[in-house]
């Protein structure tokens, strides 16, 4: 494994939305674990949400029981997340701003308004030694704010990114991701990135070399509908080296 290597962090949240849209056990979002480990994953990632919409508490106790690869554990701020987090020791945790009435995770952590809120639940995940990330948009001021909040990894969002029509639009959001990995960098912070990101839009972002691990969930798992999720993956890998190689 060289420098260059780019991690692939797979998110299971959405076999659970459908396991839960009928209440019942399948499909299973730890066997897609599974699945994703063969396919050629680097980590899995899963949010346990407050309402736990997709995955659930028994998700998480045998994604650490059953899967061997590091498990990132996506959570909101709150004590009862930190709780859950401090009695599984995941490799990592990942924190996310939250709210009910969203979608999906529709913006980056405020670390600077939120700063004081935040610093707690990074100091006690680091003291456990889980290794704390914070999803942030990618700007100085929260590159900066991360920094200083002591956590060792930023996740840029990349939602905007991948939501932007083709040309100038998305095109400076994308320097504003460059510019972010570079700094963040510079500070020592290992960066990722993630959300929404598709075989269209992954490839100028797997090519920022300052970028260390993505984050992918929604897409694969739609597309695994289609060409089955071992083949979604490989796929995603495949475009990520290749971009990486250039
Ligand atoms: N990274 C973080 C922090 C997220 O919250 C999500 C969505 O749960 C993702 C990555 C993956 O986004 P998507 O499912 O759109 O690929």
């Amino acid at each position: 494994m060289t420098d260059k290597k780019l991690r692939l962090g797979v998110n299971i949240d959405h076999v659970a939305t459908i396991r839960n849209a009928r209440g019942c056990g399948y499909p299973d979002p730890v066997r897609a674990a599974k699945m994703a480990a063969l396919a050629g994953a680097d980590g899995i990632t899963a949010h346990l949400r407050e309402d736990r919409r997709h995955i659930t508490d028994t998700d998480i106790l045998r994604l650490c029981d059953e899967i061997d690869l590091p498990l990132n554990f996506e959570m909101a701020a709150t004590d009862e997340m930190l709780a859950i987090a401090l009695h599984h020791n995941p490799h990592a945790a990942c924190l996310v701003p939250e709210k009910r009435e969203e979608r999906t995770t529709e913006g980056g952590l405020d670390v600077v308004r939120g700063f004081d809120a935040l610093k707690p639940y990074v100091t006690k995940l680091s003291d456990a030694g889980i290794r704390v990330s914070l999803f942030i948009e990618p700007s100085i001021e929260a590159l900066d704010a991360s920094k200083a909040l002591g956590a060792p990894v930023v996740e840029l969002h990349t939602g905007a990114y991948c939501d932007a029509p083709e040309g100038p639009e998305r095109a400076a959001i994308f320097e504003n991701i460059k510019t972010a990995a570079a700094y963040a960098e510079k500070l020592g912070l290992e960066c990722h990135a993630g959300h929404g990101l598709t075989f269209d839009t992954v490839a100028p972002i797997a090519a920022i070399e300052t970028i260390k691990e993505l984050n992918i969930g929604h897409f694969l798992i739609g597309e695994a509908i289609f060409v089955g999720l071992e083949s979604s993956i490989t796929q995603m890998r495949r475009l990520m080296d290749k971009a990486r190689s250039l």
